[in-house]
């Protein structure tokens, strides 16, 4: 039998203040209706942490850099897309513990706003103290990646080159010990979570609560993940096989059932980090109603997936819908003029 206490054998390093709090949303739930359906909103605030902002990542890393710390490293090399969460948080942790922290960051090839290359994540990144290689045209970020740990290793450093967005099976342990917490929340509150709705980018916070509820004994269909990089079956074929690699790095044989992995690309719209109109109606009306703050390209988009399964009464009475919040609040300032639009009040 499975114990969340194998979760142990792995080195990891504390950066969590504590289980993140669930929330019950009470003003949202009574704007939409849904006491009439008997139908309750929670968020579990997992962007709620104070090292380097909070989000989803720092239970990634607290694995990842358990790992890294483990093997010796002294430098952690990270990709990401300039405004990426991951890389922001990866300084701050590297900061913290006094790593090197190399950020190997993407640009969009198409023309962007000044705010998005020197807003948001990448101010932060550098008060962090970080250093930033921007990828050249011809190459990936990968490749890129391994260049910059091959120089760092002749220079006499040993790197740790993380996978994207930490959504290594090791990343993703951090989100199998989360599936476990949030059980426990849930039943001291007295309540049985019957859907859990959270963005789905590079796969591994929906591949680790997915094996989590395997190991946890729930059924991890009740996760609905609303992708903002890839088309779903991209996507879902991501999420099913690290699911399978968390099961297995647990040495678990539990095999992950591909109808288990519930994903929707409706909220995609043109691409990732491309804002759309329904990302902003839900980032304004998480705001305006319960003055929490959504990110615009993961929790914006996931959250707008949300509000439309409620309206379109996909959901039944006596749900219990618990949504991941999973930070990213920077990100707002890096597509503020999407933000500022709005007419002036007289
Ligand atoms: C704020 C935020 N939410 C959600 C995600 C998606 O997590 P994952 O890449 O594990 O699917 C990310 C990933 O970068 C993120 O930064």
């Amino acid at each position: 039998m499975f114990s969340h206490d194998t979760l142990d054998h792995f080195p990891k390093v504390s950066l969590l203040d504590d289980a993140t709090p669930i929330q019950r949303l009470e003003r949202l739930e009574q704007t939409l209706g849904l006491p009439a359906k008997d139908i309750q909103l929670f968020v579990k605030r997992d962007d709620f942490n104070s090292l380097g902002g909070g989000g989803n990542k720092l239970r990634k890393l607290e694995f990842i850099v358990g790992d890294a710390l483990h093997r010796g490293a002294d430098t952690v090399v990270a990709v990401g897309g300039l405004q990426s969460n991951f890389a922001r948080l990866t300084a701050a942790v590297c900061a913290k513990l006094g790593l090197q922290c190399d950020l190997v960051l993407t640009s969009p090839t198409s023309s962007m706003p000044n705010d998005f290359a020197r807003n948001g994540n990448m101010v932060l990144d550098r008060i962090l103290g970080a250093h930033i290689h921007i990828v050249p045209t011809g190459i990936t970020g990968r490749e890129f990646a391994h260049e910059i740990a091959a120089k760092l290793s002749r220079r006499g450093c040993n790197p740790y080159l993380v996978e994207l967005g930490g959504s290594s099976p090791i990343g993703a342990l951090g989100y199998a010990l989360c599936a476990f917490e949030i059980e426990n929340q849930m039943r001291a509150l007295g309540q049985s979570v019957s859907s859990i709705v959270l963005p789905n980018g590079s796969s591994g916070t929906h591949a680790g609560l997915a094996a989590g509820m395997y190991l946890a004994g729930k059924n991890p269909a009740l996760i609905k993940a609303f992708s903002v990089l890839a088309p779903k079956e991209i996507a879902h074929a991501a999420t099913v096989e690290k699911t399978q690699a968390v099961l297995k790095l647990l040495g678990s044989s539990v095999e992950a059932n591909p109808m288990d992995i519930e994903i929707s690309d409706e909220q995609l719209g043109d691409g990732y980090g491309i804002p759309t109109d329904a990302m902003k109606a839900a980032v304004h009306q998480m705001a305006r109603t319960e003055g929490l703050f959504l990110d615009p390209v993961y929790g914006g988009k996931a959250f707008a997936g949300l509000l439309s399964d409620l309206s379109s009464g996909h959901y039944q009475s006596g749900e219990r819908i618990l949504f991941l919040m999973t930070g990213g609040s920077p990100g707002i300032f890096a597509y503020a003029n999407h933000f500022l639009d709005e007419p002036a009040f007289d």
